[in-house]
């Protein structure tokens, strides 16, 4: 122990000691250029607290969370009962990671997902610490499932970022830099279902996986026939059918599950983001009895796959207690219904205003899409923003949202012209009409030339022609 490192540790101090510093420590230790551009868009914020669908800044000010943590706080931030559940655990001194035991918790949580999982197939549970290491794991037990080396994935996807996963992800700007990745991973579209059909007919493709309801760009097939007849696809010729509902899950499109929407029952379903509430990493795969028996063969292979961590004691009491939660309070059905009212709103503001392209999504996974404008006065202030970087009038936005309105937001994906919507289920109608209005307000903004929204986007345009630095969001 140095001389002054205090008796105990008191994380009240800690947080008194060294508060306002840690855009200078993240500058110096942990990612310098994400502090730059969270300077440059005006987010570069120390926040104290975090309660329901806000957040405070160290200088006061009350931030509506329309981002919930990438998706992970659907029932809101620090919702007490989950809090609870972990204080209790603790107390108890649970027997945590025995490893060589059947722990009853995780056996209760597995019990739990697969009563409310969709369809009939799914039978297994498989616990992770993430989203990516779900999908890292699909690709492997689909492999061994079926011994065929293939895996398509949708393009523009996005399934995480460890090498396995970041092998089916669509967008190139991802894996730029990071060499070779897994062979056999292929991207398609799947509205091009004859291309598919003949690509599954060769047999030899192991898997495809599909986000239902894309979280880049918040996008779906128009035709609501494509998703079950690239299921019927898969059936028919011996390949699996994988659903990342990392995002869309536990009821974030108003359906516990994005696949109910088109009826679909998948083979393997990942999750992980709300499936603590928020508060412990962890993930899930789901899994049907096939694929299980495929891949955990043998006695010397029952622990082929495993993580140390995996079905530690608090990611398995936070998944409990936020099931019950979400089952308790009705927050699947309060997802539906205020994304509805969070949809109607966003239409009606299209009818005004003329940069509002296209408003996608269901329940509260909802994306805003702008395009050109028709009149001439403001195509030349679109064309420059566009012509140094597509996204950074949605950039524009999501920083006008923040500094003048106090809503966290963010852009849907690299140069895509999307703002995204991923409030937590608790928000109220009151809420949903704040962050409605204050789009229309932002929009009203856009149709003055000059006005403050395009001189954000000439601050932008101006950075982004000298470095790169916009649509860099991860999640
Ligand atoms: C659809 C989807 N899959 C996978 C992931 C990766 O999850 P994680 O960030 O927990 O690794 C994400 C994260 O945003 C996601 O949205």
């Amino acid at each position: 122990m140095t001389a002054n490192t205090p008796m105990t540790f008191d994380l009240k101090n800690v947080l008194n000691q060294y508060q306002g510093q840690a855009q200078a420590l993240h500058e110096k230790y942990v990612n310098t250029v994400f502090a730059h551009v969270l300077d440059m868009i005006g987010f570069a914020h120390e926040y104290t607290e975090g309660k329901g669908c806000y957040l405070t800044t160290r200088d006061g000010r009350t931030i509506f969370d329309g981002l919930s943590g990438y998706g992970v706080f659907g029932m809101g931030r620090n919702h007490p009962t989950v809090i609870q559940a972990i204080e209790q655990a603790l107390a108890l001194d649970l027997p945590n990671l025995v490893q060589m035991d059947t722990f009853l918790l995780s056996g209760l949580l597995a019990e739990r997902l697969i009563r409310i999982a969709p369809g009939n197939r799914l039978q297994h549970v498989f616990f992770t610490n993430s989203g990516t290491e779900a999908a890292e794991g699909a690709i492997k037990f689909a492999r061994a499932a079926t011994g065929r080396p293939r895996i398509l994935f949708s393009q523009g996807a996005f399934h995480g970022l460890t090498t396995g996963a970041l092998a089916l992800n669509g967008d190139a700007s991802f894996r730029e830099g990071f060499g070779d990745l897994l062979p056999g991973t292929e991207a398609v579209d799947w509205t091009q279902l004859e291309a598919l059909e003949y690509e599954l007919k060769k047999k030899n493709v192991a898997a495809v996986v599909l986000e239902p309801i894309r979280g880049k760009g918040v996008y779906y097939p128009p035709d609501d026939r494509v998703y079950p007849t690239l299921q019927r696809l898969c059936r028919e010729n011996g390949t699996l059918f994988i659903v990342d509902e990392i995002q869309s899950g536990l009821g974030r499109t108003g359906r516990w599950w994005a696949c109910q929407h088109w009826d679909l029952e998948p083979d393997i379903l990942l999750c992980a983001k709300a499936l603590s509430g928020g508060l412990v990493p962890i993930g899930a795969i789901l899994y049907s009895d096939a694929v299980y028996r495929g891949v955990f063969s043998r006695l010397d292979r029952c622990v082929v796959h495993s993580s140390t961590f995996g079905q530690n004691a608090l990611a398995m009491v936070a998944g409990l207690a936020a099931l019950h939660v979400l089952e308790e309070e009705n927050l699947v059905e309060r997802s539906a219904r205020q994304g509805d009212r969070l949809l109607a709103g966003l239409r009606e503001l299209q009818k005004r205003h003329e940069l509002l392209h296209e408003i996608r999504g269901k329940g509260l996974m909802v994306g805003v899409e702008f395009g050109p404008p028709k009149s001439l006065r403001l195509k030349p202030a679109w064309t420059l923003l566009h012509t140094a970087q597509n996204g950074l009038f949605a950039q524009a936005v999501v920083m006008r949202l923040y500094q003048t309105h106090h809503i966290l937001t963010q852009v849907a994906g690299h140069h895509q012209e999307v703002v995204k919507f991923l409030p937590p289920f608790i928000i109220t109608d009151e809420e949903v009409d704040r962050l409605v209005s204050a789009l229309d307000e932002v929009l009203q903004e856009c149709s003055r030339f000059p006005g403050p929204v395009w001189s954000v986007g000439k601050q932008l345009a101006g950075a982004a022609v000298r470095q790169h630095l916009f649509g860099r969001e991860s999640s």
